[in-house]
Order: structure tokens, then C-alpha cells, then sequence
């Protein structure tokens, strides 16, 4: 039998999951299976088997890992990015101390438009080439999935450009990605809004489907930008291209959002900070995920989306990035999790529950990521020594990564 990867001394296997769940919801998001002081064995680039310490395997023929003093979790799973931009909007972050809000910098042709205009200038390899060293820290942060979005390209070729470079990404670093078509983020230019989803329903839609470009379609669902009907529209025409939904919804305002991604059955509703009962007992009426990006809500000065009132009414909360140059700079989960622990009142638990199961069943990604289980992917994020998987977010500027596994084999 060939060797594995033995690691030994674990203070706490976190997430382990003999059979792994599809979602968890409500008060079960408050509990995390943890074995202390455990081992895990990798073989092949997957999980083979794992226990405490008083059933580890022999350790002669195995590459072997001492983590004393430190925790071992599943990988996260970051169900939301816009990692693919051309560059940073600091420009318009000064703007924003200085008073603008978000939807007045966009009516001024700043935001999504301003980074469209250099994304279209940009050849591929360019692209890629800037994009490269940002998902690379990434992983090193402890993410071994990833959602990415085109929505900065607004014409038919530019967006099929953006969704072709999230695609290369997959062959430089051994993480998967899931695409997701956001043609209808901002109407460009000159252009009538009734045009452009024209344009994304009948040519763009059909162009990135049929060169197995995207998986899913999203939609800005936002007062200025794209109505709750529009937004069922080209959900529908996704979903004729085989296409799943997810869905920009209540950011900004009330626009009815949540109630279109839960009558077309969108696989998530992301962003959430403009939320009523009447939209959480909807969210409780199907299936949607509902996806909290606390990085948006922090950095653009929002309300904090009500993720405990939600999972007080049963419901279950995934955590993402949202990673992007106009409203979260930031893409680390760990920072993710500090925030929605200290801004939201999530336990730990229940924030690695909403960045790992949940939003991996948002990719479908269920039988191969998000939880420690036999036969799953070896994606392990080995931390620094702490005293308690507590420690992690609560000293919220330290990376938690001493050593991110993908497929079995060290990433950094
Ligand atoms: O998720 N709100 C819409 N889209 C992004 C921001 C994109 C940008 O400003 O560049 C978001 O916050
Ligand atoms: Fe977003």
C-alpha cells in the first residue's frame, strides 16, 4: 500500500462529519463536531480516515505532520467574489470618507462603470496575470473553493473574456472555481436598460453557455440597476441555458430581491442588509440560501445583515467574501468570520458552519468540500498553535493559517 500523509497531534479536527450534511440551519448551525486531539490520514489527495490519538495508525511509510497545539479544519468555501478586476478603486475610497455613498459614486460613472472601462482595455493574459496573485493569497487565508463573477466587462465580449480567465485560473492553482455570468451588474453607457438585458438574454446569456463558460447567471437586483422583473427574466433565460441563479438582493434597498430569488428558485440570495419579516418569512417559504457579505456591510458602512435574527427563525446563513474593488477590498474568510462574530453575534460555530457546508452546497460542491468526511477532498487549513478555536476570530488581525493543504499537497 503506497504512504499517505499522516498528521498527527491535532489539538481539535473541526467540522467532522461522518456523513456530511447538505445544509445546517438554525440552531443546529450552532454546533461544529469536533474530535481533540485526533490524526487525520490523506492518501491520493483525499481524506482516507482520521480518529484520536489513541487509534492513530503506525506512522512507517507515511509522510508525517506533528500539529501540537494547533486545530485542523476543512478548507472554506467562498460561495461569492468578483476576484477578476482590473485594479484597485482607492480613488474612490477617499471619495467615500468624504461623504459619497456608493449609489451616488455609480451615478457619477465611478464604481462597477469606472472599473468596466479599464477591464475593456485589458487583454486576457493581463487579466489573469493581475488576478493570479490575489487568489493565491486567498488560498494561503485558507480558501479552497471559489465562486468568481464576470460583471465588469458589459459587452458580450468582455464579460465571456472575464469568465475565461476564472476558468484558467483553475489550471495555476489547485482549487476549484465555479463561474457565475453577472452580465447585468451595471447598464453601460448610453446604452437603455431594456437593450442591455436584452443583450444579456439573448446573446450573452446563450454565448458563455455554449462555450461552457459559466454556471451560473446573478443579477444586481438594486433600486438604478436591474428591477425584480428583469432579474426573473434573465434568471429564466439562464435557466434554459442550464444555468443556476444567485442573486444580488436587498444591499441597498428593499427592491424585492429576495421575494424573485425564492419564486424562481435561485440557489442563493447574497448581500442581505435591507431585510424585513416580510423577507425572512419569505426566505422561510423555499429553499434559497440566503449569503451574508460582511465585508460589504463593513466597509461600505451598511447595516449588518440580521444573520442571528435569521438563524433564530430556523434559517440556515452561509458567509462570503464578496471580494471586489468597489465594496469589500478585503476577500479573507478569517475576516469574515471576525466580523460576523463581533458585528452579527455568531458563535465560531456557527460562522465556520456558514463559510464551509453552507456555501459549499451553494456551489454544489456538498460531496467533495466543507466538512471533514471520508472520501472527501484532503482541502485542510492546519492553524496556528491557539489555545481555543475561539482564539481564531476573536484576535481578528492574525491569519489563522500555518498551513493550507490542497489535494493533499502544501499550498504554501
Ligand atoms: O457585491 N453591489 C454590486 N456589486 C458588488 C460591488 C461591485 C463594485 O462596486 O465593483 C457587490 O457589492
Ligand atoms: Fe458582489
Amino acid at each position: 500500500m503506497s504512504g499517505g500523509l499522516l498528521i498527527t497531534h491535532i489539538a481539535g479536527l473541526v467540522q467532522v462529519r461522518p456523513v456530511a450534511p447538505g445544509i445546517v440551519a438554525g440552531a443546529d448551525m450552532a454546533h461544529l463536531p469536533v474530535i481533540n486531539h485526533a490524526w487525520i490520514l490523506v492518501k491520493d489527495g483525499r481524506i482516507h480516515s482520521f480518529g484520536s490519538m489513541d487509534t492513530c495508525p503506525d506512522s512507517t511509510g507515511h509522510e508525517c505532520i506533528d500539529a501540537s497545539g494547533r486545530w485542523v479544519m476543512p478548507t472554506f468555501v467562498d460561495s461569492h467574489t468578483h476576484l477578476v478586476f482590473p485594479t484597485p478603486r482607492s480613488e474612490e475610497f477617499v471619495m467615500k470618507i468624504r461623504g459619497a455613498t456608493y449609489a451616488e459614486i455609480a451615478a457619477n460613472g465611478g464604481g462597477i462603470l469606472n472599473s468596466a472601462r479599464k477591464l475593456q482595455g485589458m487583454s486576457e493574459d493581463d487579466l489573469l496575470e493581475v488576478t493570479l496573485p490575489r487568489i493565491k493569497a486567498l488560498i494561503a487565508s485558507g480558501t479552497g473553493a471559489f465562486e468568481i463573477k464576470s460583471g465588469y466587462g458589459l459587452t458580450v465580449a468582455d464579460e465571456l473574456k472575464m469568465l475565461r480567465v476564472a476558468r484558467r485560473l483553475a489550471r495555476h492553482v489547485p482549487v476549484t472555481i465555479r463561474t457565475t455570468l453577472l452580465g447585468a451588474h451595471a447598464i453601460p453607457t448610453g446604452m437603455s436598460k431594456d437593450h442591455y438585458v436584452r443583450l444579456v438574454i439573448e446573446e450573452m446569456i446563450p454565448a458563455a453557455a455554449a462555450e461552457g463558460l459559466a454556471d451560473y447567471v446573478d443579477v444586481f437586483c438594486e433600486e438604478g440597476f436591474f428591477s425584480p422583473a428583469d432579474t426573473e427574466a434573465i434568471i429564466m433565460a439562464g435557466r434554459r441555458h442550464g444555468l443556476g441563479a444567485r442573486i444580488h438582493a436587498n444591499q441597498l434597498h428593499h427592491s424585492g430581491g429576495v421575494q424573485v430569488g425564492v419564486k424562481t428558485g435561485a440557489i442563493s440570495v447574497d448581500h442581505l442588509e435591507q431585510m424585513g419579516d416580510e423577507e425572512i418569512a419569505c426566505l422561510r417559504e423555499g429553499n434559497t440560501m440566503p449569503v451574508v457579505l460582511p465585508g460589504a456591510a463593513f466597509f461600505l458602512n451598511l447595516p449588518f445583515p440580521p444573520a442571528r435574527r435569521m438563524i433564530e427563525s430556523g434559517l440556515p446563513v452561509a458567509i462570503a467574501s464578496d471580494y471586489n474593488p468597489g465594496s469589500s477590498p478585503a476577500g479573507t474568510i478569517p475576516m469574515m468570520i471576525s466580523l460576523a462574530c463581533i458585528r452579527m453575534r455568531l458563535t465560531p460555530e456557527e460562522a465556520i458552519n456558514a463559510t464551509t457546508i453552507n456555501t459549499a452546497h451553494t456551489l454544489g460542491l456538498t460531496q467533495t468540500h466543507g466538512t471533514i468526511t471520508v472520501g472527501k477532498e484532503a482541502n485542510l487549513l492546519i492553524t496556528r498553535k491557539v489555545a481555543s478555536l475561539a482564539e481564531l476570530p476573536y484576535a481578528y488581525d492574525t491569519p489563522w493559517a500555518d498551513t493550507v493543504l490542497l489535494r493533499g499537497v502544501t499550498h504554501n
